[in-house]
């Protein structure tokens, strides 16, 4: 109950900096000294019945991933990300101290603040517009996965790279929100899971004539032809593929947008891996 009081008292003194956000934890732009300061608060999940459960799994012992934890393992799971991200030198906003020391109780996070456009807005000037950026992205990815396959560092995956966890600034991607990290997995899963996430959401913001260009895009930058196998069979492969199948048609009837996985790894497989330009 104390708690509960004091992160409402917290909520409270920050409403004046909410961001307009669709996501499930509060997230603010606070400024200090002529800068501004990203501050995130953390909260349930959304369902929250589904949350409940498997938060309560998670007690009794049945691992969950960090998103289900509690609050105060999420920051420290989602800090331990930043800081090893940005040794390894790769772009993530900077942790700060945060300017609410008296609030250290209600676990929150305080980064720099990144001054830029998510990636669904870039997108949402169309394909040809964003290509350049696609490439060093999706080069980027590459590289990145190419040294955590190398060096087995399962740090070194984004796993809810949808495109609004992913800043454009200044010519840079900047990766936020690695609450969704799955640390204990095998490699090649937390990448299929990467690059499954931003290929679908990619894919729905795009028109539904431009995925295929993106998709052959992605493959001729990322080019590790085992991840797309290992992809492609764990969608294909799975047990139960009629009902799957069947899912896959009922979202798509209840929303024509949606790209499901079966969408993915069909495009992917079809596609040639493009050089960039070569369809225009
Ligand atoms: N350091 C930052 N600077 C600017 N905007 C940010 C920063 N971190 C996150 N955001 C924006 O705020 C949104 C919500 O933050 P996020 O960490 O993704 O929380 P959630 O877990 O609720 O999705 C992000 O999708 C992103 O657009
Ligand atoms: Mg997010």
């Amino acid at each position: 109950m104390y708690f509960r009081n004091r992160e409402h008292d917290f909520l409270n003194r920050l409403a004046p900096y909410a961001l307009k956000s669709v996501h499930s934890n509060e997230a603010y732009r606070i400024p200090i000294n002529g800068e501004y300061v990203f501050v995130k608060v953390y909260g349930p999940k959304k369902p929250r019945f589904m949350y409940e459960i498997r938060c309560m799994l998670n007690r009794i012992g049945m691992r969950q991933p960090i998103e289900y934890r509690p609050p105060r393992k999420r920051k420290e799971c989602e800090e331990s990300y930043l800081r090893h991200w940005r040794e390894k030198g790769f772009h993530v906003p900077e942790i700060v101290v945060s300017p609410f020391p008296k609030y250290e109780d209600v676990p929150h996070l305080s980064t720099t603040f990144v001054n830029g456009v998510t990636l669904k807005s870039l997108l949402q000037k169309g394909y040809s517009s964003s290509e350049k950026n696609l490439i060093n992205l999706f080069t980027d990815m590459s590289k990145r996965h190419q040294l955590a396959f190398r060096t087995q560092d399962n740090l070194l995956f984004h796993v809810d790279a949808n495109t609004q966890n992913i800043l454009a600034a200044n010519n840079l991607f900047v990766h936020v929100d690695f609450e969704m990290g799955h640390p204990w997995e095998a490699l090649m899963e937390s990448a299929c899971r990467e690059v499954s996430k931003l290929l679908i959401s990619v894919g729905e913001d795009l028109k539904p004539n431009e995925r295929e260009l993106v998709y052959s895009l992605f493959k001729k930058c990322y080019r590790n032809k085992e991840l797309l196998d290992s992809l492609a069979s764990s969608v294909s492969e799975r047990p139960f593929q009629k009902f799957h199948r069947w899912r896959n048609k009922r979202k798509k009837i209840r929303d024509p947008r949606r790209v499901t996985l079966y969408d993915l790894v069909d495009t992917l497989r079809s596609v040639k891996g493009n050089y960039p330009g070569s369809f225009h």
